[in-house]
């Protein structure tokens, strides 16, 4: 029988403290959302206003070759505009997608117990966290998904406290996605046409996390969020998404052609068979002073049940970001000021999700 929550402190109590989760709620029966998932109109993404982002995913396997210099120009053109762009021939096995896949539901699927013993406070490693929602301490909405994310430091450590469920796959997608990462990040760099210290892509890509996202099936996608506005804080982020579909991203003012609506509008990244989504973080953004976008982005919710998994790269939160000190010079003004990245990342995690702004603000110059 579904369960009733008489307050919405026990309907916290039941997915967040209790660690059920939203899988638990659904898993309990529900024929609709509960009031304290219905988001306000901003924050919901209006279907019939978007549009599919209709590019063609970009063929990496050709970055080595006589057409190099396209490819470059279809990554720059890109991370200039949406920020976000698919990419085919990645060098990620095929077949390491689906079994990441896999054992994401395989993880998911534990019972409620099982996974609560990834809860912050109880988890063997402070790098291993299931969470439900973003900031649900703070939000009076809560978003509609549950995760893992599997911080890493060693493989030694990964092996031993990732979970049993899932802890081969993310370790292997995280070695292999990281030459893509590497590539990808020396095309915009260089692209920037400045001289740089020939470390800057690790020392910008320095810390890996794997994050595993769960959207379970909901009754009312028009009026939830599986993850509301925000953009990513790292370099880059690689992103694989399963057949289902619902992530979209917002054009910027200067991209956006709907001049007689003040309203930014939603393009679709639709699921590509083999296909890895990256996007521009907020680290890229500030690095190039602005040339680069990093995404603003969103994840509407389904009738049916969806999983991702993310590898964010982030710098060393004790490396101090900030605009390129050359490009600067070039541009003839500083878009955004120096700052430690873990004050960067302090503030974007003690926030709630309503838009890009919510962190990169933090870095604008006044
Ligand atoms: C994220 C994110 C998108 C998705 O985890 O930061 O934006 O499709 N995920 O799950
Ligand atoms: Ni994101």
């Amino acid at each position: 029988m579904a369960p009733t929550f008489s307050t919405s402190d026990s309907l916290y109590e039941f997915v967040v403290k209790e660690g059920n989760g939203v899988k638990g709620l659904v898993d309990s029966g529900l024929s609709e959302v509960p009031e304290r998932y219905v988001q306000p109109e901003e924050k919901r993404i209006n279907k019939l206003r978007t549009r599919k982002h209709n590019v063609p995913p970009i063929d990496l396997s050709k970055l080595k070759g006589p057409d190099h210099k396209k490819v470059v120009d279809e990554i720059v053109r890109a991370a200039e505009t949406t920020g976000f762009f698919q990419v085919v021939n990645h060098g990620v096995p095929l077949e390491l997608l689906e079994s990441l896949k896999d054992s994401s539901h395989r993880f998911f699927n534990l019972s409620p117990k099982e996974k609560s013993l990834f809860c912050p406070g109880v988890s063997p490693s402070t790098k291993v966290k299931y969470a439900t929602s973003f900031a649900p301490e703070k939000e009076t909405t809560l978003e509609w998904r549950d995760s893992i994310s599997l911080g890493y430091t060693t493989d030694q450590d990964a092996l031993q406290y990732w979970p049993n469920q899932c802890k081969g796959a993310a370790l292997d997608y995280l070695k292999s996605a990281s030459k893509l990462v590497r590539d990808i990040l020396e095309v915009l760099i260089e692209s920037l046409e400045v001289k740089v210290e020939e470390s800057i892509v690790d020392i910008h890509s320095g810390m890996k996390v794997v994050k595993m996202n769960y959207y379970p099936s909901c009754p009312n996608p028009d009026l939830t969020v599986g993850v509301g506005p925000h953009s990513d804080v790292g370099a880059i982020t690689v992103l694989l998404q399963d057949d289902i579909g619902g992530l979209y991203v917002k054009l910027d003012e200067d991209n956006n052609n709907n001049n007689n609506n003040n309203q930014k509008e939603w393009l679709e990244i639709p699921p590509i068979p083999g296909a890895l989504v990256i996007n521009i973080g907020d680290t890229i953004e500030i690095l190039s002073n602005g040339k680069y976008k990093s995404a603003e982005h969103a994840v509407r919710t389904s009738s049916k049940s969806r999983v991702s998994v993310a590898l964010f790269n982030f710098p060393k939160p004790t490396l101090k970001i900030g605009p390129l000190e050359e490009l600067v010079k070039k541009d003839g003004v500083a878009r955004y000021r120096r700052v430690l990245f873990q004050d960067y990342m302090n503030n974007f995690f003690t926030n709630t999700h309503h838009g890009k702004e919510s962190s990169l603000d933090f870095a604008k110059s006044t």
